[in-house]
Formats: C-alpha cells, structure tokens, sequence
C-alpha cells in the first residue's frame, strides 16, 4: 500500500453517467486498493450553491451512496461520507476564507462558468470549501480532473498560506490526474458527456436498462464514412465510440478498433452497446438492490460520517488552537 491520504468529492446529482464512471469513479475504485487511507464524500455542501429542491436533493444522495457501493467503492476500505454530516468542514472552510483574498476566486472556473456575477456568495467561495474538504484530513493525494486543477491550486496555496502564518500543518495535496480521455455526448460529440446535457440521448447513466442503452448508441451521431477508425480530431463520434468500447472492455483503443475490422459503424455500434451493457448490467442490478433498502445506505453514511469525524476533529482543533481560538 502506498502511503498518503486520498480524499476526493463528488456532487449528489443522481446516478452518475458513463462519463462520471470512466472519468472518476472507477479510478476511485482502484486508488481504494492503492492507498493506506482513502476518504469520499458526498459533497451535498457544494451542491446548495445553486437552487435545488429539497426531496430530490435527498433522493440524490441516496442513489449516489447507492451508486458508488455498486461501483465497488468498498466501506472498508474508504471513508465513505456525506459531508453534511461532519460539520468540521464548515468550520475549517469559514477560516480559511478569511485567509483567501477576493480576488483569488474570481477568475476561478466555478464563477467564470457559471451566472457571471449573479450567483450566490456560496458559489463564489465554494473553491474555499473544496479547499477545506481536502485539508481537513492532511489529505496529501486528490484525485481531480483537468477542469478541477485550478481549484486544487487554491487548495495547495491555502495549505501554504496557513502554514506561513501559523506553523506547519498542512502537506500540499497533489493532484492525481485522471488519464482517461473524456467521454463526449453522444448527440454532439464536441461536447463532454454530462448529466446537465439538455439533450435526451446524448448521456448514458448507469442505472439505464440495455433497450435505453441500445437505442441512445444506435442513435448517436457518426458520421458518412462507414468504417471504424479511430481519429478524435476528425471523426470525434465514431471515435467516441471507440473510447466508450475500450472503457469498457477494458482493451486497448487498438485492439478495440481491429474487432471492429469489417463492421460498418451501425453494425459496431451494436459491439459498444454489448460492452456497455456488459460492463454496466451488474452495476445497475446492484444500485436497484441498495435503492431498496435506504435504512441499510442511512447506515453506511452514518458509520462514515462518524470514521470521519474522528480524522476530523483533532485536526480542527489545532487549527483553532493556532489561530488563538
Ligand atoms: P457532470 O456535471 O457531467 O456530472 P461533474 O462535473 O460533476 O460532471 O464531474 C464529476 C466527475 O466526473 C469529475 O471527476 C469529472 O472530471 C468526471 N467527468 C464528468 N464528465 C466526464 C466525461 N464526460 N468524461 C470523463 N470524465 C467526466
Ligand atoms: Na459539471
């Protein structure tokens, strides 16, 4: 096992989709096997940051628990929690945005992006409250995507910051970048896959059956040359395609587009339906199960809420200490 402390996040938005599968969650299962102390959270703090509904808000969180025990994110071995529920994450992120300057978050993608002045003081700060997730375990590995690096950066120089004013606390978290191509729409392959995408058809979510799966694949846009190559720049559908098969069958991009010699893509495009539905089917069974029985997900958060509070508090109680609370 390698030393060190994982922690990443992920937002309650439902049951993820192949791309939040191939992308993140799925690397959260190796690195579970990887290193000696792993945390995930559900990260609901971040997801009131925009107006939400408060019965699909907990339904979200339930098929998520769901969603990651059926991915294999194993109890036992990580820190498996809903951040609400330890409340030192709010403390720490209060004292560290008092040591963030107004103008470090305002260039940040979670603002850029987003309603450009008209959000809410909670999204303009929430990088300080990612920040906050990481360093209040002394996480020292956070595994992110590309589109998260900056908001690590916040993280890495509050660590810094907290470090010159008040002593030497906190490691600086590394970033652990997800090597995996991004998964694009299926109905706009210049697009990635999202679960925000307007579009119906253009996102598999784990939990679709194989007619669901079938028909998006069947649907989803090619272009006029029949053969199955694979070229991102040119060709991004059919090479969408390719990416999603070798995902999923866990084989090379090469080897994927050599079973597809002979195929013109409608005929390939039944093979990436089969391995999607493959890889995908006992995942889906498994999150139905756990929907079944929210008592046992209640109890799986709360055990992890009370791991993690343990990690927690001594750490918090430093800080404060520090700060001359
Ligand atoms: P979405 O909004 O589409 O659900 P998020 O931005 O919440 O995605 O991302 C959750 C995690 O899933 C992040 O680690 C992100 O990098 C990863 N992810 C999201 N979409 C994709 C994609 N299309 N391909 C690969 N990874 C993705
Ligand atoms: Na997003």
């Amino acid at each position: 096992l390698l030393l060190g402390r994982v922690f990443s996040g992920i937002q309650p938005t439902g049951v993820p989709h192949l791309g939040n599968y191939l992308g993140a969650l799925g690397n959260w299962v190796s690195l579970q096997n990887q290193y000696s102390s792993v945390l995930y959270s559900i990260v609901d703090l971040h997801s009131i940051t925009q107006p939400q509904d408060p019965k699909l808000l907990r339904t979200n969180i339930l098929d998520m628990v769901a969603s990651l025990l059926a991915c294999g994110i194993d109890p036992r071995r990580a820190v498996l929690f809903q951040q609400s529920q330890v409340s030192e994450h709010a403390e720490l992120s209060w004292i560290l945005g008092c040591l963030t300057s107004m103008p470090r978050l305002r260039h940040l993608p979670q603002w850029k992006s987003k309603q450009k002045n008209e959000g809410s003081v909670g999204l303009y700060t929430y990088p300080v409250l990612q920040a906050a997730d990481i360093l209040l375990y002394k996480s020292t590995h956070v595994p992110v995507g590309e589109d998260q690096v900056q908001h690590l950066e916040l993280a890495q120089d509050l660590a810094r910051i907290f470090n010159h004013r008040f002593g030497d606390l906190f490691p600086e978290p590394r970033a652990l970048l997800s090597s995996t191509r991004k998964i694009k729409s299926l109905r706009e392959p210049s697009a990635k896959m999202s679960k925000s995408d307007p579009q119906t058809m253009a996102t598999v979510f784990l939990t679709d059956s194989p007619d669901d799966v079938a028909l998006k694949i069947r649907r989803s846009v090619t272009d006029f040359t029949s053969e199955v190559t694979f070229d991102p720049e040119n060709r991004p559908g059919v090479s969408n395609l390719v990416s999603i098969h070798a995902a999923m069958a866990t084989i090379s991009v090469e080897e994927a587009v050599s079973q597809a010699t002979g195929l013109d893509t409608g005929a390939y495009k039944q093979l990436v339906t089969e391995a999607v539905v493959q890889r995908l089917t006992p995942i889906r069974l498994q999150v139905e199960r756990l929907r079944s029985d929210p008592a046992h997900l209640e109890h799986v958060l709360a055990q992890g809420a009370s791991r993690a509070r343990e990690l927690a508090a001594p750490v918090l109680e430093e800080v404060k200490q520090r700060v001359g609370f």
